[in-house]
């Protein structure tokens, strides 16, 4: 080894520095080293050492070149350049083997312009002699590329490439990928030197990429949990569950760099609705509703576990009507999760740039994201039922000072009106004006009978002072006698009462039912059941009109919205059974407590 590191006078480090011209790597090109020719005399021994040295340097060189170059792309640039120049070679590839350790899915080049690369077209996936080195990690050194028996040709436009040398890139024993030299200069082959000092270069090739690797995912890492800070903050302060939920999807699109991203809640018993959709052309999807049992959102919902799916075409469980007008070919689908419960589910489409796959890490912050989002979107519900609540309980208190108001005010004035008319009546049995007086009278009456109508619609006392079915008795015999419409009303919940909540929401299900029937319908006759089931409390209206198709409901109606809403609140759901020409069936169950 003294030979090799021992210096001759006058070759010092002083005389040949690193960035010296001639054996800074292109040395070696200019004049062969050991093994390529016989050396003879002493100034040839000088000669071939100083080459030798000076190559050995310039490996040195670029050992601190690519340590210090923290951008892989950058470094895997840098690594290419350096392994040419070091060996001589007019072309240096090096190829990033995929994840299936079975072909390339990088492949980047020295040599070769951007014109000739265009084309060529695509870049190579790994057959042939570098699909050897794939499959067998250990350096390969060739005389003529084309004349192998494994080879499988180059593609039109290809510069043409004679004599090879390949060596593996090992990550602690596992294949990285290749570095691959072509064309010596010189027409001459590559020598066990290049090959000795490639493999040299390889490993100090590898230690960078490891650093440059960890360098990255901790820079990455450090930028997400930034955003995830962010967002966290941004989430606690957001408490309008529309606006929030807009955040949600366009925070997390932005932070996995999705194309897509949705957030899709419950809605109705097997449904889910997009209640808000970040992405190119993709918002016209707020608002659609999808079938939990036909779509990979809805399973994943129930079953509470996210996943993630590289091919959406051949995922059987995926929604296929979406994923068509959308666009998107990989999905990740995350659920909310509050206290072991499902609240929504985000759906998360194609990765930007590259294939569109997403990886580990990126199902895992979307985990992280979402166990945040899912406690601020919790919250901002809550504060929206209570306020809800509030108001349909200020409602129910209004509406029942109005009944009131009407009954014990207005309602009393059109009685003494009618009281003095009497009189008047009498006094005047003969005069002329006694036919506009039975006018008058006629339309007080009229009025009063208005009257005591809105003030029961309003708030009929009976449901205060006797309760539901009382209340419901009463409604049913009135809407029979007004519409000519047939009403069985059959209770089975006994004399107890109700909580004054389930009674008022029970009620206004029944009185709109009843205005749709009228309204809708075209029904003869209508049948309504309350009935105790289990701790639940339900009511049934069944009618035998035109039914309808739930899918192409009229928009703006708040009718069934409002039944809806109202049982929601206490916890109580709306099932709805209709077909066009088939009747219609409503049934709403709350719980008792
Ligand atoms: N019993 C029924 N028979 C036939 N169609 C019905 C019945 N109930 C509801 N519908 C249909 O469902 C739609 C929605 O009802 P909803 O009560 O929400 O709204 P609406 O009655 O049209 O308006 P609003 O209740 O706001 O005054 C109705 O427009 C109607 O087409
Ligand atoms: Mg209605």
């Amino acid at each position: 080894m003294t030979t090799v590191f021992g210096r001759p006078p006058g070759l010092g480090i002083g005389a040949k520095p690193f960035g010296d011209a001639e054996n800074h790597g292109r040395a070696g090109r200019a004049r062969a080293g050991f093994s390529s020719g016989p050396v003879t005399g002493y100034a040839g021994l000088v000669d071939a050492l100083s080459v030798t040295e000076g190559r050995l340097r310039a490996l040195l060189a670029a050992g601190v070149a690519v340590s210090s170059e923290l951008s892989l792309d950058g470094l895997l640039h840098r690594l290419v350049e350096l392994a040419a120049e070091l060996t001589g070679a007019r072309y240096a590839a090096l190829g990033v083997i995929d994840a299936s350790g079975s072909e390339l899915e990088q492949f980047v080049t020295h040599g070769v312009d951007v014109e000739t690369r265009r084309e060529i077209g695509s870049l190579p996936r790994g057959r042939g002699i570098l699909g050897v080195l794939i499959r067998d990690a250990k350096p390969l050194r060739l005389h003529n590329l084309s004349e192998d028996p494994r080879s499988v040709g180059f593609p039109p436009a290809h510069p043409p490439m004679r004599s090879f040398l390949g060596v593996p890139i090992l990550l602690r024993g596992v294949a990285y990928g290749n570095l691959y030299l072509t064309e010596k200069e010189g027409g001459e082959d590559f020598t066990q030197e290049d090959e000795d000092l490639l493999t040299l270069l390889a490993g100090q090739a590898a230690v960078a990429i490891e650093n440059a690797r960890l360098y990255e995912a901790s820079m990455r890492w450090s930028r997400q949990l930034q955003s995830l800070e962010e967002v966290g903050n941004a989430l606690a302060t957001e408490t309008d569950l529309e606006r929030l939920l807009d955040l949600v999807v366009r925070r997390l699109r932005d932070l996995v760099r999705a194309r897509v991203v949705a957030v899709a809640l419950p809605s109705g018993e097997d449904d889910l609705r997009f209640a808000a959709v970040a992405g190119t052309d993709a918002e016209e999807l707020i608002g659609e509703t999808i079938s939990r049992s036909g779509s990979k959102s809805g399973k994943v919902f129930e079953r509470r576990r996210s996943e993630r799916s590289d091919s959406l075409i051949d995922d059987p469980e995926v929604h296929q009507e979406v994923t068509r007008r959308l666009g998107v070919r990989t999905g990740m689908w995350v659920p909310l999760i509050v206290r072991e419960r499902a609240i929504g589910v985000l759906e998360i489409h194609d990765k930007e740039g590259g294939d569109g796959r997403f990886s580990d890490d990126d199902l895992r912050l979307a985990e992280t994201f979402a166990a945040r989002a899912a406690v601020a979107v919790e919250l901002s519900q809550r504060v929206a039922s209570d306020a809800l609540r509030r108001v349909v309980r200020a409602q129910e208190l209004e509406r029942g000072r109005l009944a009131r108001e009407l009954h014990d005010e207005t309602g009393q004035a059109l009685t003494s009106i009618l009281l003095g008319l009497k009189p008047l009546e009498d006094a005047l049995a003969e005069h002329p004006a006694r036919a506009a007086l039975a006018e008058l009278r006629e339309h007080v009456v009229l009025a009063l009978q208005d009257v005591r109508r809105l003030a029961v619609e309003l708030r009929p006392a009976v449901l205060d002072d006797f309760g539901l079915v009382a209340a419901l008795e009463r409604l049913t015999e009135e809407f029979a006698e007004q519409t000519g419409i047939r009403v069985d009303f059959h209770s089975a919940l006994g004399e107890a009462r109700l909580p004054e909540e389930v009674e008022s929401a029970l009620y206004r299900v029944v009185q709109e039912s009843l205005t749709n029937i009228v309204k809708h319908a075209n029904a003869r006759s209508v049948s309504i059941s309350l009935a105790r089931r289990d701790s639940t409390v339900a009511a049934v209206i069944e009618d035998d009109g035109g039914g309808f198709d739930q899918r192409v409901v009229r928009e703006g109606g708040v009718g069934l919205l409002g039944m809806r809403e109202r049982l929601a609140l206490l916890d109580g759901r709306l099932e709805i059974e209709s077909r066009p020409g088939a009747g219609t069936t409503l049934v709403a169950e709350v719980p008792l407590r």
